[in-house]
């Protein structure tokens, strides 16, 4: 064997150095196939051997036997899972690690789906072994995050559904009470995506009822051994065990089995595949709610029909339960106190007797159960389901039942057996029958193994006319009273006459004397041995019958995950039709399980159970032998030994291993088969050592094989060598190429630059040599015109100065000559002048003088005025400033110039005024035109406004009746003195002028005394001086002219003049004539009187005084 692994690294070749072979440090043989002499005893003394050596596990070919050690060995560290690890099968000891390593490399390496099939009977260790294959599977695949995750949700599920689905029964303390089938897919690389658990009929009778010396399913013990007061609490439970119907008392612990322990682990595990938290509390809540509807109990209770009822006994369980699950209590009571069937749209209703109804408890309790079951299996699904939509590559662990034999054998044992049977039943299929089969199909030598075929124990069950299963579906849909006794007849009657098939009852009369095979009991002969069921129960179990009413009332429950369990329960969803029945049901799964099963490359692992007892190190050889008849195990080593260990078709043999020849390395031209024959003679294989078939090569030891596949290795290793050369021959030659390219490129591309710089270089020393030669050749020309120029210069400059010389020699000429000529010309002008001077002396002294003076007289004007504009006085009108006369001469002009600009800066100040002001200023100005010297009295007027109203008429009530008499407006009110006529003495009146009459009323009654219209006034006569008296003169003729005229002194003379003169102008567009003369006129009725003005004593102060001297004469004497 050294010789093949040469190629092999040292680090391998030290481990192959501590084992190379299963036949190295071999106790017994690994592989029966081996085994000489072969029989049953020497077959049995290998397994015994092995097994006081702590070697569970042999060989049969690729078929692992495992015999139940009942003791942790240890064999299954991870150092061990390393030692395995891709390493060839028959390279170590055999091992269930070895197995799994070979399906997951062929699962992952030649795209083959696999399946792991478990067989064994109950306590064989097929659990654990699928356990085991799992682990192994999970140490081996990919790694990371995500990968882990995966693994650990599929490990995890184990613990979950062996706790709900597994049990304490005689033979195993946690014997698996239902069937299961995982799948687990891997991607292209082999790392795990996820998994699918499809799972087989749980032993559901287990819930209400448990053989001696058996316990319900683990779940139960460990909430109430695990779970805290509080949670009990919660769920209404008591952790006492005794406090429950349905839990088996003998045997409540198991030895070794800490189920408080289990229930954290439990939990832990649920959450780790990922059930929810209010899931998990569902999921107890189911659990105890069947715990506790164990505990219901019932009476009978008489009726008037005198029939029995069955009445609840204490009702606090059901209530506890309502409150559980939230059903309604009464729903429920009802449901187990009668029954409604409904037919054809008619719905009849039935009391319960007492059996009925813990019938129907019971049947509730298991359906619930159950129920849940399936319900957890689908739940993981959908947790380990695979995310990814990508090809998958499976391997299927297949754990189910085992063979079972116990006192009383009913419904589920014959159920599990059946299943065992049709596994065994595609063991030989698949190994025996299949393997002989092609031998004689590929036309290979071949001496018949004679093996026991179980096909006809499976027909005797599973046969759709005549099969046990199809028989109890008939008798379970007959009308009419079908009991187990009526099936058991059917059974007599149709089977009597098959060779596995043992009744009392039946027509064939070998058994009728049989006092071990009881009447209500039938016997299969299974592959594994005889099994005597009692018939009892096959028919309701078959049914499965649960109560609509029950259905109905679990559907209505406030529950979300007991609502869901009950789907058929929904009123709206009524099916008349009848379910399947469980046998159909199971027949069904277990058909389509057989049928995946035969996609996948199968792998064997046959588990034996050395002992009963469940004991460490005892081997019972009768029980061992016992199952290795049954398993076939005898005539599986023979047909491995008659036969080849390996065949290949020859396409894909020549195709894995043309390597290693060089006529068929790397193209083989001819028929694949002809080729093989060249690879095989060319690599010396010995002929006994292969066999040609029609289609495939045979191989017949397992070690030309490794041979085989340890020369392809080495080759692919040289092959791989060879590769990697040309490719880094290619790759430096690639490299090199380029790199020559490039520096061909790099090269150009310098030579370029180098080029261009050399020539930049020489251009520019070129045009720096031209332009040193042409600075040069232009400043030699520079020079020399430069040259030039001076001597040009200089001949102009010696010219120039010799023009100059010349010039200045001819000016001087010119000079003495325009000097002299002057002289001539001043000389005869002098002369002339004097000539002339003596001839005009005369006449030109009388000239000049005007002349001059006018001149003179100019500028003086000129200068006055210029001086003028700087000294000129404000711009007020009455400022009197004027700059004082410069000359005497200009006396006039100045005061003209004054004049001018005083009337210049009044009409600036008149601009300025209102036309309010203005009328005041016209009416100043007029008085100002007809008093100004000619009354003494006028400049005191001046300063003062004329206010005209003096009398407030209209706001004074003393006046209202005056006011009411003068409808027009007020020009002048005052008060003035009228002077008698007749003795000058004066009185007060209201002289008040109109726009159209002149009016006096009495000072203090305000009557109107006379009302003359302007018209009638003709003139105004008064005095030159300083007094306030004047004459109102009238027209004669007129009305008001009757007394005479009138003779009144005011104040405001000057005013009251003024403002009748205007009014009369405006009104009658005639000048009233004013008259100022010391002397003047008055007619007083008819007379004509003089009034007389003389410069009077001032004892009267300022007033001026009257006196009538006679009837001519009036004097007033002014102070
Ligand atoms: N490889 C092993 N090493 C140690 N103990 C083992 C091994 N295999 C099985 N056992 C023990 O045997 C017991 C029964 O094994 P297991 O539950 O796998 O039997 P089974 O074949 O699945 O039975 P059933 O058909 O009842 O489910 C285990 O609980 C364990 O104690
Ligand atoms: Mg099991």
């Amino acid at each position: 064997m050294g010789r093949l692994h040469l190629g092999m690294n040292a680090d391998k070749m030290a481990k192959m150095e501590v084992k190379t072979s299963l036949l190295d440090d071999m106790i017994g043989v690994g592989d029966m196939v081996l085994l000489e002499p072969l029989d049953e005893d020497s077959f049995i003394n290998n397994l015994k051997k092995r097994f006081d050596h702590n070697e569970v596990y042999t060989y049969i070919g690729s078929v692992v036997i495992s015999i139940n050690p009942y003791r942790s060995l240890p064999i299954y560290t991870p150092e061990k899972v390393e030692e395995y690890r891709n390493r060839n099968f028959y390279e170590l000891s055999p091992h269930i690690f070895a197995l799994s390593d070979e399906a997951y490399r062929s699962l992952r390496d030649q795209d083959k789906d696999q399946c792991i099939l478990i067989t064994g009977e109950s306590g064989a260790g097929k659990t654990e072994a699928s356990k085991l294959v799992m682990s192994y599977v999970a140490a081996v695949c990919g790694k990371g995050a995500e990968v882990n995750q995966v693994k650990e949700q599929l490990l995890q599920s184990n613990p979950v559904l062996e706790a709900f689905g597994n049990a304490k029964t005689m033979r195993n303390d946690n014997s698996s009470r239902f069937g299961k089938y995982m799948d687990i897919e891997f991607d292209f690389k082999g790392d795990p995506l996820g998994g699918v658990i499809s799972n087989y009929l749980l032993e559901k009778s287990r819930v209400v009822k448990q053989p001696r010396g058996e316990r319900n399913f683990h779940i139960f013990y460990q909430i109430l051994s695990g779970a805290s007061e509080e949670f009990l609490c919660k769920l209404k439970l008591e952790r006492d065990f005794s406090r429950y119907n349905y839990l088996g008392l003998d045997s409540a612990r198991v030895n070794g089995v800490d189920d408080a322990a289990n229930f954290r682990t439990v939990r832990n595990a649920m959450q780790i595949v990922g059930f929810m938290d209010h899931e998990t509390q569902s999921v107890f809540e189911v659990v105890a709610a069947v715990l506790k509807l164990g505990n219901i109990e019932f009476k009978p209770e008489s009726r008037a029909n005198g029939l029995d009822e069955s009445k609840i006994k204490d009702k606090n369980e059901l209530k506890e339960i309502c409150e559980l699950t939230g059903i309604d209590q009464s729903v429920l009571e009802r449901a187990f106190s009668f029954r409604t069937v409904e037919a054809k749209q008619e719905k009849v209703s039935t009391t319960l007797n007492v059996a009925q109804a813990y019938y129907a408890r019971d049947a509730l309790a298991k359906n619930l159960y159950s129920r849940l079951f399936s319900w957890l299996v689908t739940r993981i699904n959908e947790s380990i389901k695979a995310q990814t939509k990508v090809r998958k590559k499976v391997m299927g662990v297949l754990d189910i039942y085992g063979f079972e034999i116990f006192e009383d054998n009913s419904f589920e044992q014959f159920i599990i057996n059946y299943c065992n049977e049709k596994l065994q039943q595609i063991f030989i299929e698949l190994t025996l029958k299949e393997e002989q089969e092609e031998y004689i199909r590929e036309g290979i030598e071949w001496t018949h193994i004679e093996y026991f075929n179980n096909a006809i124990i499976c027909d005797l069950i599973e046969n759709n006319q005549t099969g046990i299963l199809a028989m109890l579906d008939e008798e379970c849909l007959r009308p009419g009273t079908v009991t187990d006794d009526t099936f058991l007849e059917k059974l007599n009657q149709v089977c009597a006459t098959h060779q596995h098939f043992e009744s009392r009852m039946s027509k064939c009369s070998r058994f009728l004397n049989d006092t071990s095979l009881p009447h209500s009991c039938f016997r299969i002969q299974h592959y594994a041995g005889k099994v005597m069921y009692q018939v009892e129960g096959f028919v309701d179990k078959n049914n499965d019958l649960l109560y609509r009413d029950l259905s109905q009332a679990m559907w209505k429950a406030n529950h979300s995950l007991i609502k869901a369990l009950f789907p058929e329960g929904n009123p709206a969803k009524i099916n008349l039709k009848r379910p399947p029945t469980a046998g159909s049901q199971f027949k069904a799964s277990v058909a389509t399980l057989m049928k995946n099963l035969q996609t996948k490359n199968p792998n064997y692992i046959r588990c034996i159970k050395p002992n009963d007892k469940k004991a460490a190190h005892i081997f019972n050889e009768a029980l061992v032998c016992h199952q290795i008849r049954y398993l076939g195990l005898l005539e599986n080593v023979r047909v491995r030994r008659a036969g080849y260990a390996f065949r290949q078709p020859y396409e894909p043999c020549l195709e894995r291993y043309k390597m290693l020849c060089k006529q068929t390395w790397p193209h083989w031209r001819g028929p694949a088969r002809a080729g093989v024959e060249v690879l095989f003679n060319e690599l010396r294989i010995p002929e006994e050592e292969f066999s040609f078939g029609r289609s495939k090569i045979f191989i017949r030891n397992p070690r030309t094989l490794f041979k085989l596949e340890d020369l392809r290795k080495q080759r692919l290793e040289d092959l791989a060598t060879l590769i990697g050369k040309i490719y880094r021959g290619w790759k430096c030659r690639t490299h090199f190429l380029l790199m020559k390219k490039c520096q061909v490129v790099i090269a150009s591309w310098y030579r370029r630059y180098s080029q261009q710089k050399k020539y930049q270089k020489i251009k520019s020393s070129t045009i720096t040599v031209q332009s040193y030669i042409r600075g040069w050749k232009a400043r030699k020309q520079l020079r020399e015109l430069k040259h030039l120029k001076r001597c040009n210069e200089a001949a102009t400059v010696i010219a120039a100065y010799w023009h100059g010389t010349q010039a200045r020699r001819e000016l001087k000429r010119l000079k003495e000559e325009a000097r002299r000529k002057h002289a001539v010309a001043v000389i005869w002008a002098y002369w002339l002048g004097l000539k002339v001077r003596r001839e005009y002396r005369k006449f030109f002294r009388a000239n000049a003088g005007r002349k001059i003076y006018e001149f003179t007289l100019q500028r003086i004007m000129q200068k006055y005025f210029l001086e003028m504009k700087n000294k000129m006085p404000s711009l007020s009108p009455i400022d009197k400033n004027w700059p004082a006369r410069p000359y005497l001469f200009l006396e006039s002009t100045h005061k003209e110039l004054k004049r001018i600009f005083h009337l210049w800066r009044c009409k600036k100040y008149r601009d300025q005024f209102t036309d309010q002001q203005k009328l005041i200023y016209e009416e100043k100005l007029e008085a100002s035109e007809l008093f100004k010297d000619k009354k003494a009295l006028y400049p005191a007027s001046v300063g003062q406004p004329f206010q005209g109203a003096y009398l407030e008429i209209s706001e004074n009530p003393k006046y209202k009746k005056l006011k009411d008499a003068v409808d027009e407006k007020i020009i002048i009110a005052e008060v003035v003195n009228k002077i008698n006529r007749a003795n000058g003495k004066a009185a007060s009146r209201i002289f008040l002028l109109t726009k159209n009459n002149v009016l006096l009323a009495d000072q203090k009654s305000g009557t109107i005394k006379s009302e003359v219209p302007l018209g009638d006034v003709t003139k105004v006569s008064m005095s030159s001086q300083n007094d306030g008296f004047f004459a109102v003169h009238l027209k004669e003729g007129s009305e008001a002219a009757s007394k005479g005229d009138f003779l009144l002194s005011s104040d405001h003379l000057i005013e009251m003049a003024t403002k009748l003169y205007r009014t009369t102008l405006s009104q009658t567009k005639q000048k009233l004539n004013i008259e100022i003369s010391d002397e003047f006129l008055v007619q007083f009725k008819q007379d004509k009187v003089c009034v007389k003005f003389i410069q009077g004593s001032q004892k009267n102060g300022n007033i001026p005084t009257c006196k009538r001297k006679n009837n001519r004469l009036l004097e007033v004497a002014v102070p």
